[in-house]
């Protein structure tokens, strides 16, 4: 069967790896991809969100799957424009329709449906320009910090954690009334700051049946001890090691039934990943937030670990099956480092050559922000490479990760020397 990922990070690089170690899979191509996934499927440039040119390449190269990696194409509808295409109706998609898509498009829509369901959360209330006083009065009535979510997508920068009260207010009338995030920021969430030590936890589902994939966590900030600007993910570490069996079991039962009945409930047939972001408190989970897709870099140690067919498990949730699908999981420890051009998460120059990724063979490395030019890998974006290995300790796999990391260069390379540090 011809598969189409569509997306260009490491977390597609992953998708693709796994999907051309199924039988099953028989061309793969990935809709723009990167250098590394041009390695092992065919790349595609075209733009995930262009909906008419998708269905273009679906129908040209006789793909039967599409499994998509971004949260914009499926905030966007991909999954609602296959539906209602009589052409490409009945080709699966890995993914929620807008409707399931919310959980992660709107901050408010999801605090809604936690509270609706039963699912722990930080306690909150939203606010237009319209109600901007009592958003005011509401901040008085919390303590410091304060937490201010744009409702809508702002590429990982609409949330902020702030020590006074006279700036929390500040900035909830710069983003309701400035649109300080556009439109995303004229529907504000204000939550209650949680205590604890954060995590994630992935989720595959049918809509009616789930697997619980590896735990991960990620190191977001550029800088080391977790300094500096929040980046897309510097580094991912899984399985973590306090998310033991019990906590997992807790979550399970807290978290994962309740959002799942609850989608049922409210009639969203959601198939896909969900990636829930846990506040872990003394062993209690509380959720930080739903995103409807795999995480970046976390898709780089939890596929890894997967020992399934993951072409398998995408059937099973095409065809609502998943339970009767085998799932098992490595016990090893996986961690990856992201390689970075220097000046990310602000501006940078791309267009670097990269030298030498060919000849790690320790780890695995996942392509993300890379291109091929003149025959050449140079770099394209901000995140460049991840690379991820296996060990029977963080330690252990971090030591093979840093060694493979001497082996590739580009000008400015840039990353963190201390994944993990806060948990070995
Ligand atoms: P989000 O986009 O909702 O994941 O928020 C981005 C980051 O802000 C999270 O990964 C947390 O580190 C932090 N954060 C969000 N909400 C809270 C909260 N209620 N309490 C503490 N930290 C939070
Ligand atoms: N690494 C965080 C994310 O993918 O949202």
């Amino acid at each position: 069967m011809n598969v189409l990922i569509l997306g260009s990070g490491g977390r597609e690089h992953a998708f693709a790896i796994k999907l051309t170690q199924s039988k099953k899979v028989n061309q793969l191509f990935v809709a723009p991809g990167n250098a590394g996934t041009a390695k092992i499927a065919i790349n595609i440039n075209i733009n995930a969100t262009d909906f008419e040119a998708v269905k273009k390449v679906v129908i040209t190269n006789n793909i039967k799957m599409v499994v998509v990696g971004p949260e914009a194409p499926l905030v966007a509808g991909v999954h609602d424009f296959f539906l209602a295409d009589e052409d490409l109706k009945n080709i699966p998609v890995i993914g929620p329709k807008k409707d399931g898509a919310l959980l992660e498009g709107s901050k408010d829509f999801s605090k809604q449906f936690m509270q609706k369901h039963g699912v722990p959360t930080a306690k909150y209330q939203s606010f237009t320009k319209d109600n901007l006083a009592d958003g005011f009065t509401f901040l008085e009535t919390l303590t410091a910090p304060y937490v201010l979510k744009a409702d809508g997508l702002a590429a990982g920068k609409g949330v902020l954690i702030l020590n006074s009260l006279e700036e929390a207010k500040a900035e909830l009338k710069e983003m309701v009334s400035n649109q300080k995030f556009g439109e995303a920021s004229s529907t504000v969430v204000i939550e209650e700051f949680l205590k604890g030590i954060e995590l994630s936890v992935f989720v595959l589902t049918d809509g009616k049946n789930y697997k619980i994939l590896p735990s991960a966590k990620d190191y977001k900030r550029i800088g080391e001890g977790d300094t500096g600007l929040n980046t897309g993910g510097m580094g991912a570490i899984s399985p973590v090691p306090f998310a033991d069996e019990a906590f997992i079991a807790k979550v399970e039962e807290l978290v994962v039934k309740p959002t799942i009945n609850g989608l049922q409930k409210d009639g969203i047939d959601y198939r896909g990943f969900i990636f829930i972001g846990l506040m872990n408190d003394k062993g209690n989970p509380s959720v930080v937030e739903y995103n409807v897709r795999m995480g970046d870099p976390e898709t780089e140690v939890v596929l890894p670990r997967i020992e399934s067919d993951l072409f398998d498990l995408f059937e099973g949730v095409a065809n609502q099956n998943l339970n009767e699908k085998s799932f098992s999981v490595t016990s090893k420890t996986a961690t990856t480092v992201m390689l970075v051009s220097g000046g990310y998460p602000e501006s940078y120059e791309k267009g670097k050559e990269i030298t030498g990724s060919e000849t790690v063979e320790d780890s695995i490395v996942f392509h993300a922000g890379t291109t091929i030019k003149d025959d050449k890998i140079i770099t394209s974006g901000g995140r460049v490479i991840a690379v991820t290995s296996f060990g029977n300790s963080i330690e252990e796999a971090l030591e093979k990760s840093y060694k493979s990391i001497n082996k590739i260069h580009f000008d400015k390379m840039n990353f963190r020397k201390d994944i993990g540090f806060d948990l070995t």
